[in-house]
């Protein structure tokens, strides 16, 4: 691909607090029209890169390119106008109603009133708008954060942990929102600490673990990067575990002995040997695999 079809790319991307690099050396590719689940746990440094994105921090080194134009003092201006975000808590005033907050936000970015209702609507808020924000719930503000953000109808979305705090049906509301956004050609980046929230919605994943991208691709590469246990159903399970425990990491549950992650080579060998030691190898298959084994899997068992 060449770079203009990433909305964003960065190269080397890095962050440094004092003495570390709490982001590091990142090169992220986003595709036009995806949404991007940029996942982490606490702490990874989701927040810090959005951040870079947005020219609200300055990175350490690096480079940042939005729709391949390098993000310069130049070109900042003209490039933040195309982007609309929402970082850490979603904003709004909580003694102004949703209407009004709206206007705020018409005024500062001189936007006329069909744009405005037009996020609204695509929020779903247009029902709400003469609450005061601060008696909103929790999902009524992300819906308004998201529609200040939308506004000024921006090419790419950066969303930071917007199903934060949400119940499940507020989940399903925003991710519903998002897959809608991208059919409609917007491209959205957006952020979760937890695994399952956004990994349907989204059609790219980035995977930060303490500062470094351990993954980026889809979902099915991901998938692909990770090899699922054997499970081995035999006539003597225990022997079988005793014998395979001496150089693999087995365990035994219900009579089925399970081989962590071993590739196709050692999977012939192993029951070569069983077979070997008079063994009878009634079946042979691989686990299913969720989305936090191969997790635990790319991190070394350490999970995120
Ligand atoms: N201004 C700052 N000065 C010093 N350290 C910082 C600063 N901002 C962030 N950090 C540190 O950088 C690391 C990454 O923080 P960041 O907020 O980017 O993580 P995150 O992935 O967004 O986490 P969370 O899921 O909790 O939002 C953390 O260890 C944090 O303490
Ligand atoms: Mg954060």
């Amino acid at each position: 691909m060449d770079d203009t079809t990433y909305i964003v790319a960065t190269d080397g991307l890095t962050k440094r607090y004092g003495k570390r690099n709490v982001v590091e050396n990142l090169d992220l590719r986003i595709p036009q029209g995806c949404v991007y689940g940029f996942l982490g746990p606490n702490g990874s440094g989701k927040s810090t890169t959005m951040k870079m994105l947005l020219s609200l921090v300055r990175p350490t080194s690096g480079e940042v390119r939005v729709m391949g134009r390098p993000m310069t003092r130049a070109t900042r201006r003209e490039l933040l106008g195309q982007i609309g975000s929402l970082i850490e808590s979603p904003p709004g005033y909580g003694h102004l109603t949703g209407r009004e907050n709206m206007r705020v936000v018409q005024r500062l970015l001189d936007l006329d009133d069909k744009q405005v209702a037009r996020a609204v609507r695509t929020v779903r808020l247009q029902d709400h708008l003469d609450k005061k924000v601060g008696n909103y719930s929790m999902g009524m503000k992300q819906r308004l954060g998201i529609a200040m953000a939308l506004a000024r109808e921006p090419r790419l979305l950066i969303l930071d942990e917007p199903t934060n705090g949400l119940d499940p049906a507020g989940i399903e509301e925003i991710r519903e929102l998002l897959g809608r956004l991208a059919k409609g050609g917007v491209t959205v980046m957006v952020s979760s600490h937890l695994l399952g929230e956004i990994d349907k919605t989204a059609t790219m994943l980035g995977i930060l673990s303490q500062g470094r991208m351990i993954f980026q691709g889809t979902r099915d590469e991901l998938f692909a990067a990770s090899t699922p246990d054997v499970l081995i159903n035999c006539s003597d399970p225990q022997k079988a575990h005793r014998l395979l425990t001496r150089d693999f990491d087995t365990s035994l549950e219900n009579g089925t002995v399970r081989l962590p992650g071993p590739g196709n080579q050692t999977t012939a060998g192993v029951v070569a040997a069983l077979v070997g030691e008079g063994i009878g190898v009634y079946e042979v298959r691989r686990d299913e695999q969720s989305l936090e084994d191969v997790f635990m899997d790319l991190t070394g068992g350490g999970g995120l």
